[in-house]
Order: structure tokens, then C-alpha cells, then sequence
């Protein structure tokens, strides 16, 4: 647990955790998140890059996500993110990335993505934002959670809060392919950035007890024995965390 003075703050700790993790093993397989969360952290990791204090050359890397029914040159979709928010600017091999696809045959993607978690070893470190809902990945808060991947149903809120990277909400699509908890929780170590007000509920559901539930996801972390949550110290007055 991370409280920071400030959201760049809590991001320049992320990304130093991300390149420890690529220091320590150069071809580290890395969990990787989308949304707007994670941007900041990804251009540290493009200028470290740039100036040569980090190399991603040998580096592997699976997404938690993606909606469905679009296709990767689409800008919206999570492949789209990843290649131009990171993958396109550094020097890995793009060959070594993987995101979900969510077109085609459903049930046979979503095996993929658990095969792709587990061959030649477990993610090093997952990269986590949240949802408002204490959503992590797509597993939206609901009275039953999925451990693999699966096809998720997005829930009025997430559609309204990603609606912002779309022109009309009625583009937002409805369901996305989305690793399970098991899959998420596979991962060695877990960091999970979060900031705004927005995502004080689900951070006090996270920070502030003991319990899990189902109707917030984030809080299956707790079953994690090495889970860094990183949030600033505005959130954390927010969410009523006392350090
Ligand atoms: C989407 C993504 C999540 C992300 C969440 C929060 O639902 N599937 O991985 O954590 O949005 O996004 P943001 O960081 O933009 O608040």
C-alpha cells in the first residue's frame, strides 16, 4: 500500500516497479491495463526507453481486455491503445504483445488469453487500474464472478464512464472478452493505480477492511500475497483511508 503526495507521483512509482520487474528479468512477461489510469505511466516507461535507461526488447505482455466486435486498427479498441499509448514507441517486439480479440469465435478466444497467461511462466507483474464500480479488467460487480476469461456484459456505469473516449455513447460497445480473477490474481506481484474521487467507494471497499465481495471485484486482491495498491493522497482522504 502507496499513498502518494500527488496522481504523478503514484505514477513515476508504478513505472519503477514495472522496470525493476524488466531489470530483473529482461524477458519478464508484463500484465498489461488500459484506460486513462495507466497513460502517465506508460510515457515514463517511453522516455526511459528513449533514453536508453530501459530496454523491452526481450519483454512479453498480455492485456486483461478488450471489447468485443472491434477490430484492432479500430481506435477505440484495446489494441489500438496499446500500440499506439506504449507498444509503438518502445523497443519492444511486437510479436511479443498480446491483446484479446474480441471478434470471431468467442469461446475459443477466451481460452487463448488463459493460455497466454500461463505459458512459459505467469505474468511477473499485472498492471491494474480500477473501475468505479471496483471493476478490475472487465469483471463488472455482480453477485457472481468468473476466475477464467470470459464475455462480460458491461454495466450501464462502465459504458457511461468509457463513453468519454467515444463521440456517441450508443458507439460504447456493450460487452468486452475480459481475463477472470484467477487469471488476474495468476500474476507474481499485482499493481493497482488509482485516483479521483470517482473510485472512492470501491478504494474504501478495497483499503478500509477485511472483507471480499463479489459486488467489488477489486477486493479479491486482498487474496493476493504481493498487491501494491498506489493511490495519491487525495484519494485517500476521500475514501476515509487513515495511513
Ligand atoms: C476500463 C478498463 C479497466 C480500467 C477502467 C478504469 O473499464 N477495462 O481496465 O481500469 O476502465 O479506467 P480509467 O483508468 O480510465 O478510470
Amino acid at each position: 500500500m502507496i499513498v502518494t503526495k500527488s496522481y504523478e507521483d503514484s505514477c513515476q512509482r508504478a513505472a519503477e516497479l514495472i522496470e525493476a520487474a524488466v531489470l530483473a528479468n529482461p524477458q519478464a512477461k508484463l500484465g498489461l491495463a488500459t484506460g486513462g489510469t495507466p497513460l502517465p505511466i506508460y510515457r515514463r516507461l517511453i522516455e526511459d526507453c528513449k533514453a536508453g535507461k530501459i530496454s523491452f526488447a526481450k519483454v512479453r505482455t498480455v492485456n486483461l481486455d478488450e471489447y468485443c466486435g472491434l477490430n484492432g486498427s479500430n481506435t477505440q479498441s484495446y489494441r489500438w491503445f496499446m500500440d499506439h499509448n506504449l507498444f509503438n514507441e518502445i523497443d519492444i517486439d511486437k510479436t511479443n504483445t498480446y491483446v484479446p480479440s474480441g471478434l470471431g469465435d468467442l469461446a475459443a478466444n477466451c481460452r487463448e488469453v488463459d493460455k497466454k497467461v500461463r505459458e512459459n511462466g505467469v505474468p511477473e507483474l499485472q498492471l491494474l487500474g480500477i473501475g468505479n464500480n471496483g471493476h478490475i479488467g472487465f469483471n463488472e460487480a455482480a453477485d457472481l464472478l468468473h476466475t477464467e476469461t470470459h464475455i462480460e456484459q458491461l454495466t450501464e456505469s462502465t459504458i457511461a464512464a468509457n463513453a468519454r473516449f467515444f463521440d456517441k455513447s450508443e458507439d460504447v460497445p456493450t460487452q468486452a472478452i475480459t481475463m477472470g480473477l484467477s487469471s488476474i490474481l495468476a500474476a507474481k506481484s499485482i499493481v493497482l493505480v488509482a485516483t479521483g474521487a470517482a473510485k472512492a467507494a470501491a478504494i474504501r471497499g478495497l483499503l478500509c477492511n477485511d472483507e471480499v465481495t463479489t459486488q467489488n471485484p477489486s477486493t479479491f486482491l486482498k487474496l493476493h500475497p504481493n498487491a501494491t495498491i498506489i493511490i495519491d493522497a487525495a484519494l485517500a482522504t476521500a475514501a476515509g483511508y487513515e495511513n
